[in-house]
């Protein structure tokens, strides 16, 4: 076997595609989505805007964005036979195991669920849009031990999935807040959950099972549980005088500062800063949190260290600590990015669908053996 066949290992740098969705330049930390700064997305649209421009490629008029929120209002109640099974799930369970389970239950109730036609996939997309925020909403109120809470009218996405989260309609810059929050999480190219909701999809399996795989992915602390290790990581450090010690030890450990590094940003992620910006703004209002004074020093006295290896915040390094100012739990802080980043997950597989579906088949360089004699059993 030849010694010299070159392997691209995490697939890093492979271009397996082509896509309009999502532009992001690692170096000089920008990041595009369709062609629109994720900064005046952040700043000026709704979720739904930013949804509606990545299945469609276009922002929406006025008009456009008014039936597209009225299609996804009409689709975010949950069948009754998912509310009964969220009820049954056991309390203590991950909100993300529970995420993944009800998305499975969905495809399971939904008589057309191996039809793949493109209408069909952008009429399941919408409805798995609507839905995600009410399953986790549910799954939330289902671990408080309180009553699971129909969507109410009039309320934007957003709007709606704090109240059906909280039980109760939120402020203008409580709905900002998480309107910001799933627009910068809605989309971000290949990374491994939206690459696993493509690759199960390309074997032409139903849109259910490529999000329930793409939920799987997500989870992972090196993805999507980064910012719930963010959360776990602050409470370890417990105060910032602590920070010099604690990083001293995690140097020594060859340990990860949580919600640093990123595969594609090699400087700044934009979304970070973006975020750091609202939260010090609730931080302003509301009295700095030590949670938030924490990250503030870890990221002066560690980007110090790490920076010049290319390794700085990414979006999980505040987004945990907006997710709490916005009253959510450390579990439920993957799931909040499974709300937003259902978007692209759909966005990608619509895309990928027109282009050609193709079968993703990587391969491998073997560097096991051949003809080896066969000894039946009884001689082993
Ligand atoms: N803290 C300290 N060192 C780090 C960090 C970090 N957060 N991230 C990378 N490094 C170091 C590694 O130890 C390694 O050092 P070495 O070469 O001396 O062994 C080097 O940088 C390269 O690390 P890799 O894991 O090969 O780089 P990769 O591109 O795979 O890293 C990753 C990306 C997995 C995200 C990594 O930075 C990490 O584990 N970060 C912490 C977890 C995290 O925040 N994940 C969220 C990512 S964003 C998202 O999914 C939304």
């Amino acid at each position: 076997m030849s010694a010299t066949v070159a392997i691209a290992r995490g697939l890093e740098d492979v271009i397996f595609t082509e896509s309009s969705l999502c532009f992001i330049d690692g170096d000089q930390g920008r990041l595009y989505y369709a062609g629109y700064k994720i900064q005046d997305l952040a700043e000026y649209s709704t979720f739904e805007e930013v949804t509606y421009l990545l299945l469609h490629g276009h922002l929406p008029n006025k008009a456009e964005l008014k039936a597209f929120s009225a299609r996804l209002a009409s689709l975010r109640a949950l069948p009754a036979s998912i509310i009964k099974q969220i009820k049954q799930f056991p309390r203590d369970a991950h909100p993300m195991s529970m995420l993944r389970t009800a998305v499975s239950e969905l495809g399971m109730v939904d008589p057309t669920e191996s039809d793949v036609s493109p209408e069909a996939l952008y009429e399941k997309s919408l409805s798995l849009i609507a839905k995600f925020a009410t399953i986790v909403a549910a799954t939330k109120r289902h671990r408080e031990g309180q009553k699971i809470l129909a969507p109410r009218k009039g309320l934007s996405h957003a709007a709606n999935f704090l109240y059906m989260s909280t039980g109760k309609v939120p402020s203008k810059e409580e709905t900002k807040l998480m309107d910001v929050a799933l627009i910068l999480q809605a989309e971000h190219g290949f990374n491994a959950s939206t690459f696993t909701a493509i690759a199960t999809y390309s074997t032409q399996a139903d849109i259910y099972s490529s999000i329930v795989a793409a939920v799987g992915a997500l989870k992972g602390p090196r993805h999507g549980g980064a910012n719930e290790a963010v959360m776990k990581m602050i409470a370890e450090i417990g105060a910032p005088e602590n920070v010099s010690a604690w990083l001293a030890d995690l140097q020594a450990k060859k340990g990860r500062v949580m919600g640093m590094g990123h595969r594609v940003y090699k400087s700044y992620d934009p979304r970070a800063g973006v975020l750091d910006k609202y939260a010090g703004a609730v931080a302003a209002k509301q009295g700095y949190s030590k949670e938030y004074a924490i990250l503030k020093e870890l990221e002066r006295q560690a980007g110090a260290i790490y920076n010049p290896k290319g390794i700085y915040p990414n979006v999980d390094f505040y987004s945990g600590v907006v997710y709490s100012d916005l009253g959510y739990p450390l579990e439920f802080f993957t799931p909040i990015f499974a709300v937003a980043r259902i978007s692209g997950w759909c966005a990608h597989i619509l895309e990928y669908t027109k282009l050609d579906n193709r079968l993703l088949r990587p391969d491998s360089h073997y560097t096991g053996k051949l003809d080896l004699p066969y000894k039946p059993l009884s001689k082993r």
